[in-house]
């Protein structure tokens, strides 16, 4: 079966074609971090009003590329929530005409789990039971999956995302805006020879907090002079690695606790090389196996998302074309 896929949860306009919810047809994705990145973070109202002017482009783009036609198409998914509300409406409501005009079986996504499901579509998928994290500007959440539709949360954020951590420190350091793809490219040029706070929490608490951390290379960054090209690159590539140590350490032990081999990481953040290369090489003396989505799956697409509608609409657990977004986790 072919589910169209479609994603606004943020500032990427996205729709895929995915067949049985493994092969992708076709993902289209439209950024508007040209735009956002002008005012150094996600404005929302410009965010929906782009997912307006983007969505239908991108969805006629996504099937032309696929090569299919309309009646090919056997369900409908959407990002549902978490989110910005007013751009998951743009999506949602479409998603949801889109299904109603056509007669087709429709689901409402998580965006979490859509992550997660990003490692459905490598080539190699992890088989369960895995450690998952999702890490992006908004969440960073460590479950252990055990089935398609299990997902136990055993720890997430306490205050900052790790990406939203990555974005802030970006912009303390004059980089702009989104800050870890920069901060990852300096991080190449120096050592990280600055020490900065490691946030583990209590000894068995999955939890993470990067404000610590923050506010350290605030600090930081108001005693000493970080002008230079060099120093900003010091202090970049030393936060990073504070960050990878905790995020690392968290997933290593949360798999040895729940004695499981795999670890599958998604999200945004999770397009960052230098941590998926320390985190195998960490995971790997524990004989555990690290998973990693092709960096076009790890930020927000259309693709997972279509992933994931396509295994609940296989099992018949179907949206209400009634029901609506929500820009809080419901259960997750
Ligand atoms: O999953 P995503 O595209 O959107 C959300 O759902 O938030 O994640 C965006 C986040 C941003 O905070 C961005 O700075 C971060 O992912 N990010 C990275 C890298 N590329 C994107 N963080 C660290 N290293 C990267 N290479
Ligand atoms: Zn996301």
């Amino acid at each position: 079966m072919i589910v169209l896929g479609i994603e606004s949860s943020c500032d990427e306009t996205a729709a895929a074609l995915v067949q049985d919810g493994r092969i992708i047809l076709s993902s289209v994705i439209a950024s508007q971090v040209d735009v956002h990145c002008l005012y150094g973070g996600v404005v929302p109202e410009i965010a929906s009003r782009m997912h307006i002017e983007s969505l239908v482009p991108v969805v006629d783009e996504a099937i032309k590329k696929a090569g299919v036609c309309l009646s090919d198409i056997g369900g409908v998914a959407a990002t549902q929530g978490p989110g910005l509300i007013g751009a998951l409406l743009v999506g949602f409501s479409f998603a949801k005409a889109f299904a109603f005009a056509r007669h087709l079986p429709f689901a409402g996504i998580n965006h979490l789990e859509a992550h997660i499901y990003s490692l459905f579509l490598m080539d190699d998928p992890p088989e369960f039971p895995f450690i998952a994290l999702v890490v992006s500007g908004g969440h960073t959440n460590i479950y252990h999956v055990t089935s398609p539709n299990h997902f136990e949360l055993m720890g997430r954020t306490r205050d900052d995302a790790a990406g939203e951590a990555f974005d802030k420190v970006a912009k303390m350091l004059g980089l702009g805006y989104p800050g870890g793809p920069v901060i990852e490219k300096l991080s190449l040029i120096q050592n990280p020879d600055i020490l900065f706070p490691r946030t583990l929490l209590e000894k068995d608490s999955f939890d993470f907090s990067f404000s610590g951390l923050k506010s350290a290379v605030a600090r930081y960054i108001h005693d000493h002079d970080v002008s230079s090209d060099h120093e900003k690159a010091r202090v970049a590539a030393s936060f990073q690695n504070a960050v990878i140590d905790v995020l690392s350490q968290k997933l290593i032990h949360a798999a040895l606790f729940k004695k499981c081999s795999r670890i599958g990481i998604s999200g945004g953040v999770s397009a960052n090389r230098t941590f998926v290369g320390i985190l195998s090489k960490k995971a790997a003396s524990h004989r555990i196996r690290t998973f990693t989505p092709p960096l076009e799956l790890c930020g927000d697409n259309a693709a997972m998302v279509a992933a994931r509608g396509y295994t609940l609409i296989q099992q018949g657990n179907l949206t209400s074309l009634e029901d609506d977004v929500y820009s809080r986790p419901k259960i997750n």
